[in-house]
Parts: structure tokens; sequence; C-alpha cells
């Protein structure tokens, strides 16, 4: 018989393997415990803005006209335990409050209302983004705690947000650690479709494939934050970062990607992955190992610092008292709703707290940076945020702000000045309608 899948946690990670799993003919059983978050999902809605996947939700909610039914959300960890046969567990692990490390409070709260239930044998999978070590400890809780036959794997996810659908179908890997052959096998039936169409299986032991996922991501924060600093000796010497991330991306060693430089990194992941991978590399006696990650960290950081400091400039270099700043752009990236560790946000948050009148506009993260910032002023469109505006700075790069007009953003403004913090706008196009346009790590003119 085929395996039954559940689902522990249906935020991004959780809603997209669900939906995922049912698209490759699993029945699927999702767990929250939120009650609005069930509501929601089992009426095919997703409670955040990712392309595709409320369509590919919808075709597999039970319920909904036309679908496979072969995908239900519930409340109840009895159903849950009863139905599944392998249960992955992809609930939040975001960073401690004041603290670099992890909050597992999440993870280890899904595993203890878990384990009493399993009286069936059961694979458990771990998705969440945990410090090295963590799998080892909850092999330990299962088998103290579950009274049937339970094991645990441990599977790391790599979803972009805003492909997170395609990600999850077409993964570029699945790594998975595990310690007996029989979780190496019901891995293997879980994941027979996209390895079937090529994607790599990777196995390994539980350490490794916890690091997998760190190391990646520490991996990519480590890219733009090289691309940032020569974007910094660009800046000093008159060079420019654009091309010169151009030059060196064919180098086929270096590759192209994740050498855009500009605000620096945000979301979820990258900025709190590499802040628990130092808090647990201290914990394990090797925090020397991972100094440079420090470093990453705080060009990172620098990055937003400096973009208020080219605002500053631009207003005429002392207070931002009385000047107006248009901010576009509030997600951490474009094609998200998702405003979290937002350098966007951070930016606006500085200046207004600086005396400045900012107003943001946000084609998807407006409800959200609302909710963050309730302070900050917002509009509905990007003309309406520029409206008499002293300074425009240009700080998540949707395509829709690639494609504004200048001339007539230029005849709502007070001084045709923008700052592009993503290096993604046209200068030619900009500079052609009057505006000074001036980006990060590179030339003034
Ligand atoms: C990241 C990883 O890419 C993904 O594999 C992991 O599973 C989760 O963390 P995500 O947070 O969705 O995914 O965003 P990503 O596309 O990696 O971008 C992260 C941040 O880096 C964004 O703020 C983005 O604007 C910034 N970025 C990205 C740059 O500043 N320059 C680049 O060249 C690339």
């Amino acid at each position: 018989m085929a395996l039954r899948i559940t689902v522990i946690g249906t935020g991004y990670l959780g809603a997209t393997h669900a939906a995922a799993m049912a698209e490759l003919g699993f029945e699927v059983l999702g767990l929250d415990v939120v009650p609005e978050k069930i509501a929601m999902l089992s009426a095919g809605r997703v409670p955040m803005y990712e392309p595709g996947l409320e369509e590919l939700l919808s075709r597999h909610v039970a319920g909904i006209e036309g679908s496979t039914g072969r995908l239900r959300f519930t409340d109840s960890w009895e159903q849950v335990a009863e139905f599944g046969d392998v249960h992955f567990v992809c609930v939040n692990t975001p960073q401690k409050h004041g603290e670099y490390a992890c909050d597992m409070s999440y993870v280890d709260a899904a595993f203890s209302a878990l384990a009493p239930l399993l009286t069936r044998p059961a694979l458990v999978v771990g998705k969440s983004t945990v410090p090295v070590g963590s799998a080892a400890r909850l092999a330990r809780l299962l088998a103290e705690r579950a009274p049937g036959d339970v094991e645990l794997a441990w599977n790391p996810e790599f979803l972009r947000e805003g492909f997170a659908v395609d990600d999850t179908l077409h993964p570029d890997r699945i790594v998975v650690g595990v310690e007996s052959e029989r979780a190496e096998r019901t891995l293997r039936e879980v994941y027979a479709t996209p390895v079937a169409g090529g994607s790599p299986f990777v196995v390994t032991d539980f350490p490794t494939a916890e690091l997998v996922k760190t190391a990646a991501n520490s991996f990519l924060a480590t890219k733009i934050s090289f691309i940032n600093a020569m974007a910094e000796v660009c800046e000093a010497a008159d060079g420019d970062v654009v091309k010169l991330a151009e030059a060196i991306g064919h180098d086929e060693r270096i590759g192209a990607k994740f050498l855009r430089a500009g605000i620096g990194f945000g979301g979820g992941c990258l900025p709190k992955d590499i802040r628990a991978f130092m808090a647990r590399a201290g914990e394990l006696g090797a925090d020397q190992a991972l100094t440079f990650l420090r470093e990453v960290d705080s060009i990172n950081m620098r990055r937003r610092g400096h973009m208020v400091e080219l605002a500053r400039e631009a207003v005429g270099g002392g207070s931002f008292l009385g000047k107006r700043v248009a901010v576009l752009g509030a997600a951490f990236k474009p094609d998200s709703d998702d405003v979290r560790d937002s350098p966007a946000l951070n930016v606006a948050g500085q200046i207004h707290l600086q005396g400045g009148q900012v107003t943001v506009y946000d084609p998807k993260g407006m409800a959200n940076a609302r909710g963050l910032f309730p302070t900050l002023g917002y509009a509905d469109s990007a003309l309406a945020a520029v409206r008499g505006a002293d300074v425009v700075l240009h700080l998540t790069e949707w395509r829709e702000f690639r494609e504004l007009d200048p001339a007539e953003l230029g005849a709502a403004v007070t001084n045709r000045i923008v700052l592009d913090g993503r290096n993604a706008l046209d200068p030619v196009k900009w500079r052609e309608a009057g505006w000074v346009y001036r980006a990060m790590g590179r030339p003034r003119s």
C-alpha cells in the first residue's frame, strides 16, 4: 500500500511540502496548532504570497471541486499519529530573542506531542533547520517515548521563497540523514518521482545532513557579503561592482549567481541561520572555524547603514527632520510578502527613527510591513509613495519598479534623486528622465 504522509507545521515549508507530496500522488494530512491556518488551508487558500502554491493546494485539498481529495488538514495529533507512515516535521526554528542561538521550542513541542501517540510503525522525518546534534537528541526522545517501532531521519529543505513550489517538486538535490537502510528505503519511495526526474539523492549520517543545510546557507550568505565588500571597495575606487560581478561570474568556478550587490541579505533564513551556526559551533568548541561568519554578518548589516548615509547625503547631509523619503519595497526580496529581517524595512525604520517622513510602498508586503512597523507611512502605489519626496529609495527589486516610468514619477517628486539599493533599475533610463541616479558600488555618473 502507498505510504501515507503527514506534515507537521503548515507555514511556508510545511504548506508547500504537503501540497507537493499530494502532487506526487500520496495521501497527505497536514497539522497545525493555529486553527485559522487550518481553516484557510482547508479552503485551498494560503496565508502568504507564494506564486503557484494556491493553485497546487487547490488541486488536491479534499472538498474543493475538481480536486484529487488527497490533501487534508487537522489540528489533532491523534489523527496524525493514527494516519501517517511518514511524519515530516516542518515547524519554524526562529532566532532566540536577544541571542544568536536557534529557538528549538517548536521542534521540541512537536516531537513531545507526537512521540507518545506513535503506536504503529512510522518514520519521523525532520525538515526544520536545526543546530547540528539535534537529530541525535530527538532520536533518543523518540526511542524513549514512542511506544511503536519508530525511527528518525533528517531531510533538510532548500526551497527559496518565491520559487517554493518548483524547488520542492524539482529539488536540485535531496539530502537524507539516516541510521538504517529501512529509513533510506522509505525516503527513496517518497522521493521516487523527483529522483526519476534527475534530482540527486545524497545519503548521509545525521550530523552531516543537519550541517549541509547550514553550510549551504552560510556559503550563500558569504557570497553575497563578498560581493558587497567588493562594492565597498568599488565605491572607494570609483569602480563598478555590477561589471565586476559579471566579469568574475563568467568563471565557472565562481558562478554568476548570488553576486548581486546592494543592501544585502535578509529574510527568515540566511541571517538567523548563520548566527545559529556560530552559536552552535561555539558550544562545540569549534567557534574559530566560523569567525569569518561574524564578518559576513557585519558586512551585511553595514550595507543597511550605508544606504541610510547615502539617503542623508541626498537630502542635504544633515538631519532627516522635515525630509520626505519614499521607500520602494518592504519585502526582504521580490515575489514574496515576507518582511522578516527585511533590509528595506530596516533602512526605512532607521530613517524614520531619525526624524524622516518615510512613505513605503510594496506590491505584496504591505500588510506584513504595517504589522511590523505600524508607525511608518504607507501608500498604495509607487506613484503615491514618491509624491513630494526629497529622495526615492529603491530597496526591493520588484519587476513593477523596474517598469516604472521615471518621467511620470519625476513630475511627482520634490527632488529627482533615486538611490538604487539593489542595482536593478536602468541608470540610463532614469538619468535621461532627469534623475540623479545613484547605486551602491557603482560610479556616481
Ligand atoms: C534562502 C536559500 O536560498 C534557500 O536555499 C534556503 O532554503 C532558505 O534561505 P530565501 O530566504 O527564500 O532562501 O531567499 P534567497 O533567494 O536566498 O535570498 C536571501 C536574501 O539575499 C534576500 O534578501 C535577497 O535579496 C538577498 N540576495 C540574494 C542578495 O542580496 N544578493 C544576491 O545576489 C542574492
